[in-house]
């Protein structure tokens, strides 16, 4: 796929490229034309004025999320499957080799996505983001909270830009706006980490299950039209190694920062359920992976281990 034309045409935003200037660029331009319409792009074409870009493909184009990722580490290899059980188990059976550090597995749709706590994850064909990353973090990053936190940071960053929204982390996997959850995060650990992530991207209302309908959102709920998933997947990755390239050269705490300003619970009073009962406080600190810290009623401070903390809710 010629992905360089394909921006040329982007870039015109709707206007006509003429044919002398695609074709002192790429002598096939036809051809490449040809086989972006055949894969499901909107091109318009014309004889004099040349040719125009009208909009996305439906489905997810691995060359449009390749194109310029330059990323380091996650995303060095991209598979896009058009339906799988669940894209986790897929990035788990690849942990059996470390060539596949880095692996962005994705699908248009699951047969067996699984949720947090047992539950199911549904998304229509071709709707959402639904994304394995595997990697083998060092030992001071390979802790669920920490990759969770990764995942939520960066998703959230994504549906802020593309929808200009305050998208914010529900402790410990939810991403939500507005108080309606966009996407979560399922960490699972075998050889290596796997972060999975789903984002509703082009979800319609009447998509989202009855009981859903009033606590879900998707990016295109909140900004009216639908988005380019490519762009968004391609945007998700890059947000996905630079923070974790982060982790690698600083320390698992260069996540505090940006979970501490997009945490729903901090600086609210919460209730936090531990082996040995529950507590509560205000929440004063997230060490991302490490722990939270409660400023109690009595002024007191009482830090609890990530381990420890089984759920975290505001009163
Ligand atoms: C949650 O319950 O909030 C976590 C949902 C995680 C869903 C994603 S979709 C891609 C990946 N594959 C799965 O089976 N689950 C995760």
């Amino acid at each position: 796929m010629n992905i360089a034309l394909l921006q040329t045409l982007r870039e015109a935003e709707g206007q006509f490229v003429s044919w002398p200037a695609l074709l002192e660029h790429w002598p096939n331009a036809g051809n490449d034309i040809d086989a972006l319409i055949a894969f499901g792009y909107s091109v318009e074409i014309q004889p004099i004025l040349g040719v125009a870009y009208r909009g996305p493909c439906e489905r997810l184009c691995p060359d449009q999320i390749e194109w310029n990722l330059n990323t380091r580490r996650i995303g060095r290899n991209i598979a896009v499957w058009n339906q799988l059980g669940s894209t986790n188990d897929l990035a788990a059976r690849a942990a059996s080799s470390r060539a596949n550090d880095g692996l962005a597995i994705f699908a248009e749709s699951q047969t067996a996505g699984r949720g947090s706590r047992g539950r199911v994850w549904v998304a229509p064909a071709r709707s959402s983001i639904l994304l394995s990353v595997l990697i083998f973090p060092p030992d001071s990053l390979d802790n669920p909270h920490w990759l969770t936190a990764l995942g939520a940071v960066a998703v959230a960053e994504v549906v802020s830009e593309f929808c200009d929204v305050d998208a914010r982390i529900k402790w410990p996997n939810d991403v939500r706006v507005n108080g309606r959850k966009i996407a979560g995060i399922l960490v699972e650990r075998t050889q290596g980490s796997v972060i999975g992530i789903g984002l509703n991207v082009n979800t319609a209302e009447d998509d989202f299950p009855a009981d859903l309908r009033e606590i879900a959102s998707s990016m295109r709920r909140l900004t009216g039209s639908p988005h380019d998933r490519s762009d968004v997947a391609h945007a998700l990755l890059r947000r996905l190694d630079h923070w974790y390239n982060a982790g690698i050269s600083d320390g698992p705490a260069s996540l505090d920062v940006p979970l501490h300003a997009r945490s729903e619970h901090l600086n609210t009073d919460v209730i936090v359920e531990t082996p040995l009962g529950d507590r509560t406080g205000r929440l004063e600190a997230i060490q991302t992976g490490r722990g939270v810290t409660l400023l109690a009623a009595d002024g007191s401070r009482v830090h609890l281990e990530s381990s420890d903390v089984r759920s975290l809710r505001t009163i």
